[in-house]
């Protein structure tokens, strides 16, 4: 077992691969986080109960007595509100007394090999129950009857512990819960930088490192969905440490809708961490016997940086959370039309897209928006799923039978949760969208929300995507979302429940994908919310890749990709070509090859260099795939350092790697010296582009002069190596 309790010492200590986490019982039931990080042996913690210093005045438990221990100080392990814990706190819940004193106390626990889903949402999941074990702790309130249950896994293989709680009402009267985060940390210190992903349409998941400062600090989201603006990502970095080295802790939330993850330094120096459901309008309402669920958080411990934090993430979510057909199917090399043609398309025009890009090696072909109702811009039809005759002569059959008969594949695009004024449904169902009373609900790219937490509202949309999907051979589809969420209501709610609206919403979503996952599991589903919207790991647990941003310009990609990359693997991140004007064919398709690959443009017109240049990125798509798919990712050089971009892949065996480098402005270097990183020091490994041999450690400690190899702005060197005996004379 990778958790063992110390009946003694009440203490439970909890071990990944290389990570342990301890959590003491200590006096009256108070339970304490007294350590999280590098693997340790034993528990000898004592030290770490207590904080010496009160912030004003101690505040002490009667029974305990005036001690050194104060809930103001204590390294608690789910901070309760407005039981003498002033920091940012994880829990609080209004009573029938109307007042939301909420103080949670050990009551048992148990301890079970696997790992348990949480009903009606998303979470990781093990492959076997040997993978991981679990604990839960019940704590309860004796005041209130409140009962809440602490959820961790532990997984042997890898450094992560997951984390998420149930709350229930075991009293006679109703329950509020204002706010029930899923994952609260404690660190003893607050010698870390707060490393965030921001951003903006187009611009999505920029990484921003800044150092901890006492108060509260951190990101969120109110916009109805993870958003845009801030991922539902935090990592701590030790001060100094790097991309190879330093104590790191990732988080990551899986949840698509509000969440908080917030840091608060204290007068101690130390930090209280916590991660879930954005409390800001938010509450749910608990009847007697009621059960809450709080989402899942992903912990990450690595004494190896920031990118050591990255590779477990991928792995992770490779093994871990993407399921279905395509969690190992290779997937299929895609061209889509929104960038070709946007609205204006019709069956011909489709075809000679397909004929084109199958020329090239392209599998698929993607429909994107404008197929449906009388969408010939994005004014109208949200709502309308059925086929625009008028665009698609004789309906989606005969159009899918001629790409078919080209040997490609075919996907289509929807946008399920939204609703277009000019529509049918709206016509007919004014009060289907997100609204509250007396307000006109603000309108965004034309369109309204469908209030997909209603279940008439969910039955309708369903219905009519299933007549499209088990009437077609359909074998992708795009799932778009492109507003955020303003006059959050339900014209079906009650006041005392509007409340829980946003929430509702993500289970309506939730519940959705899950149909369409379960009815349909040939189908590859991939998620987009105006490019990288809703780029959380929630999505990735019903859709195994996620378009990444609308941005489709190859050196605006490099500060989203290696951004994403610091927790989403390579195989979520959608990445095309376009005709995009600012770099060209070869470095875009270096750039797209780091992801998902795939196209983003008309083919029919390709110059005769440009046709060869893109059947010999097809081919290179194919020969590296299960190096990018399986491999291990370096950063090694980031875009905004210096002139250049350089990241590595390399194979799980250290049999081969793959060096791409791309310049951003040649000015900023006169000399680029490149070390890979992560190969064997023992091996030797031959570039392929000129036959040199090197050892491994000549690669990593030495590396490679590249200051020839590149040339000028926007120029592209990508390089494989694969394993060779070593040479004779060496
Ligand atoms: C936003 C997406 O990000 C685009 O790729 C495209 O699908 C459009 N929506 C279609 O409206």
């Amino acid at each position: 077992m990778s958790i063992i309790f110390d009946e003694k010492k009440r203490i439970f200590r909890l071990d990944t691969s290389d990570s342990s986490y301890v959590i003491k019982i200590y006096n009256e039931g108070y339970l304490l986080n007294l350590y999280y990080g590098k693997k340790i042996p034993d528990c000898n913690l004592s030290g770490f109960e207590t904080r010496r210093r009160n912030a004003s005045f101690s505040l002490a438990n009667p029974v305990i007595g005036e001690t050194s221990f104060t809930p103001d100080t204590a390294p608690m392990e789910y901070g309760c509100n407005g039981a003498g814990d002033f920091r940012i706190s994880a829990l609080a819940v209004r009573n029938a007394d109307g007042n939301s004193v909420t103080d949670v106390r050990y009551r048992s626990h148990r301890i079970y090999a696997g790992k348990p889903s949480i009903p009606g949402m998303p979470s990781t999941y093990v492959n076997s129950d040997d993978e991981a074990d679990t604990l839960e702790i019940e704590t309860v309130d004796s005041v209130t009857g409140l009962t809440v249950t602490l959820v961790y896994t532990v997984f042997k293989s890898v450094p992560v512990m997951t984390k998420s709680v149930r709350v229930e009402n075991g009293s006679e009267r109703e329950l509020v819960v204002e706010r029930a985060f899923s994952c609260c940390c404690d660190f003893p210190t607050m010698d870390f930088d707060l490393v965030s992903l921001w951003g903006s349409h187009a611009c999505e998941r920029n990484i921003e490192r800044r150092p901890l400062a006492h108060g509260v600090q951190g990101v969120e989201s109110k916009r109805g969905v993870s958003g845009h603006s801030q991922n539902p990502f935090a990592a701590f970095t030790r001060h100094g440490s790097t991309e190879e080295s330093g104590d790191t802790y990732g988080f990551n939330f899986v949840y698509s809708g509000n969440f908080s993850a917030l840091a608060e330094c204290d007068h101690n120096a130390s930090t209280r961490f916590i991660m879930g459901i954005n409390p800001t309008d938010f509450e749910w309402k608990l009847i007697p016997g009621g059960t809450f669920y709080a989402p899942e958080v992903v912990c990450v411990y690595t004494d190896g940086g920031l990118g050591e934090m990255s590779r477990v993430f991928h792995r992770f979510y490779n093994n871990n959370l993407i399921r279905g057909r395509y969690k190992t199917e290779k997937r299929p090399l895609l061209i889509n039309s929104w960038e070709a043609a946007y609205f204006n398309f019709d069956s011909d025009k489709l075809v000679g897209f397909a004929e084109a890009a199958r020329e090239l090696g392209v599998e698929m072909l993607v429909m994107d928006d404008g197929w449906f109702g009388k969408r010939n811009n994005d004014k109208c039809s949200l709502g309308d799923w059925y086929v625009n005759e008028d665009k698609l002569e004789g309906g989606l059959a005969p159009l899918i039978e001629r790409i078919n008969a080209l040997g490609m594949k075919f996907g289509i695009w929807y946008e399920p949760e939204m609703i277009s004024p000019d529509s049918d449904l709206y016509r007919a169902h004014p009060d289907w969208c997100v609204h509250v009373p007396g307000r006109e609900p603000l309108i965004g790219r034309r369109q309204y929300v469908l209030d997909v937490s209603r279940e008439d509202v969910r039955e309708n949309v369903w219905n009519q995507m299933y007549e499209v999907l088990s009437a077609n051979k359909i074998d992708y589809v795009k799932w778009d979302f492109n507003r955020n969420i303003s006059d959050a209501g339900s014209a079906l709610l009650p006041p005392e429940h509007q409340k829980e609206f946003f929430h509702r919403f993500i289970l309506g979503t939730y519940e959705l994908m899950d149909r369409l996952v379960t009815t349909f599991p040939d189908i590859l589903l991939e998620n987009c919310s105006g490019g990288g919207g809703r780029y959380d790991p929630a999505m990735l647990y019903y859709s195994p890749q996620i378009w990444t941003s609308d941005n489709t310009d190859a050196i605006a990609r490099l500060d989203i990709q290696f951004g994403t990359s610091l927790c989403y693997p390579a195989s979520a991140m959608s990445a095309h070509v376009s005709a995009n004007p600012r770099a060209d064919y070869k470095m875009k398709g270096a750039v797209a090859m780091w992801g998902t690959f795939g196209y983003e443009m008309d083919p029919r017109h390709l110059s005769d260099e440009e046709k060869e240049l893109f059947k010999s990125q097809v081919r290179d798509y194919h020969r590296y795939y299960d190096l990018i798919r399986y491999g291990d990712l370096y950063r090694l050089v980031y875009p905004d350092r210096s002139g250049a971009a350089v990241w590595e892949i390399v194979s799980p065996e250290k049999d081969g790697f793959l060096l791409n480098i791309v310049t951003v402005c040649s000015f900023d270097y006169f000399r680029l010296i490149v070390k890979p990183r992560g190969l064997d020091p023992e091996k030797y490994y031959r570039n392929d582009s000129d036959g040199e041999v090197y050892s491994g450690a000549l690669l990593m400690y030495a590396g490679i002069d590249c200051s020839n190899r590149i040339w000028g702005d926007h120029s592209t060197c990508v390089m494989h190596f694969m394993e060779v005996p070593a040479p004779e004379n060496e």
